[in-house]
């Protein structure tokens, strides 16, 4: 095998001894060029075989660039080190979704645009009641969010440009108040309406904490570290959710059907569920003294350290430093979370030892942003459904670039059928072997 300056690869088949040239392109070869390697007419053809997509390019995509060795990430070219330090969550939720931050009149057009929107249908309210009063928020996210498709049966018309964007401001404008509702349903409280005069995120603080004032004031330091806590959730190209809200997609089910599906994605353990876990780890460790026979029980792989490694970062997770400075501007208000004494000892041991350095395992996004969150009031159950709120921008984006580009049709990978190979059942028989 070898690859031309022209930009082809040359592959000669052993079995046939026939030489093929693939084109290269955006340093990729195209998977259905493989199809010419055959061994005769009739076989189907060479495939790859990737399980978990771990070298392939489902999409082209202009949304968000990571260089998984260098630890960047940009959205539409931006640092998110600049983002996090200059815009607000809207604007980088337009951004991904438009491709250029909004000028100021645009900014407040869209901000107005989402703030009409966050109210949801009291029948919302009935079924939400229905849920057991422990059910877990996330469960709540998942089911509302679907629930939104039947409230809005415009939704399916997926090629009117117009009525696209109306979902995507209907579903980025509901979803504080879809998982405020759902915390509120649990706490037993009465579900505290949005406030329009409110930002994004201080009117979704208003209904998660609101009691009896007449008016809720977010706390700023908390509401401007909240919203930067969104921005470094809003995208991560081709992760798990997103790949699950682009094949769902490319089925051309709504986008809130689709969402949905991507939100149940991200409640495992492996990604937005990860941050809720590493609070239990914490939690279990329980003191600093413990944290070096904890290490041994991950390197003796009885479990994993929550929180720690990425399939695509392998020397660190830019969304992991902005948070820890993040951290400490929190805990000035709030006061230390004592679980962050055991989080940095953790880091600090497995920074230095071999089995991490080894695997390239460093602290990700979900390692520090549960403690901040616990300190600013939020039960550990919310964790994932805060992570869902700041990812929908991302979800929609993706989900709309699929939809748009010519290339994508229904997703449907192939396999590699090992399974039993021709046979029949007896003449007259239900079943079993012959
Ligand atoms: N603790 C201990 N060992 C680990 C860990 C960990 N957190 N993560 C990976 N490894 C080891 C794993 O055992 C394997 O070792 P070996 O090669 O000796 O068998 C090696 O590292 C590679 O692991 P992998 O599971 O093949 O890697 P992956 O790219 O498939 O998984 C991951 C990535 C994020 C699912 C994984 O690192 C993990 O389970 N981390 C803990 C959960 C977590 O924090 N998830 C949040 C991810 S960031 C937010 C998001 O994307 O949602």
């Amino acid at each position: 095998m070898t690859a031309d300056t022209e930009g082809s690869l040359q592959v000669t088949d052993p079995r046939t001894g026939r030489t093929y040239q693939l084109p290269i392109h955006e340093g990729a070869i195209r998977a259905t060029d493989l199809r010419q390697v055959k061994v005769s007419d009739d076989d189907f053809g060479l495939m790859s075989y990737d399980p978990a997509f771990m070298n392939t390019a489902s999409c082209r995509s202009a949304i968000t660039y990571i260089d998984g060795e260098k630890g960047i990430l940009r959205y539409r070219g931006y640092p998110i080190e600049e983002l996090a330090e200059s815009s607000s969550f809207l604007e980088v939720a337009y951004l991904l979704l438009n491709g250029e931050l909004p000028d100021k009149a645009q900014a407040d057009e869209w901000a107005e645009e989402v703030t009409n929107h966050t109210f949801v249908h009291e029948n919302v309210k009935k079924f939400i009641d229905g849920f057991h009063h422990d059910a877990h928020p996330m469960g709540i996210l998942v089911s509302t969010i679907a629930a939104l498709s039947t409230f809005y049966p415009e939704s399916k018309e997926i090629t009117n440009d117009a009525l696209r964007h109306h979902q995507v401001v209907r579903m980025i404008a509901k979803m504080p108040t879809l998982a405020a509702f759902a915390y509120r349903h649990a706490k037993g409280f009465p579900y505290a309406y949005p406030d329009d005069d409110l930002s994004y995120t201080g009117n979704f603080l208003n209904m998660m904490f609101k009691m009896t004032e007449l008016k809720y004031h977010p706390e700023p330091v908390l509401e401007r570290a909240l919203d930067v806590l969104f921005i470094l959730h809003a995208d991560h190209e081709q992760n798990c959710s997103a790949n699950v809200m682009r094949a769902v997609g490319s089925a051309h089910s709504d986008p809130y059907m689709a969402a949905a599906a991507a939100a149940a994605a991200l409640y495992g353990p492996l990604h937005g569920g990860a941050n809720e876990q590493v609070l239990k780890m914490l939690n279990e460790i329980g003191s600093v003294e413990r944290v070096p026979e904890y290490v041994a029980r991950v390197k003796r792989g009885e479990l994993r350290l929550m929180g720690f490694g990425h399939r695509v970062y392998k020397n660190f997770d830019p969304r992991a430093k902005i948070i820890k400075k993040i951290a400490d501007e929190v805990f000035e208000v709030t006061g230390r979370n004592h679980l962050l004494d055991i989080a940095l000892e953790l880091e600090r041991v497995a920074l230095g030892d071999e089995y991490f350095v080894h695997h390239k395992l460093y602290p990700n996004v979900d390692f520090y942003s549960g403690i901040i969150y616990q300190a600013m009031g939020f039960p550990v159950t919310m964790f994932p459904v805060l992570f869902a709120i700041g990812r929908v921008p991302g979800w929609l984006a993706q989900w709309e670039e699929g939809i748009l580009d010519p290339e994508q049709k229904i997703s449907r990978p192939r396999q590699l059928y090992v399974g039993a190979g021709l046979r029949h059942l007896s003449a007259g028989s239900t079943g079993g072997p012959k």
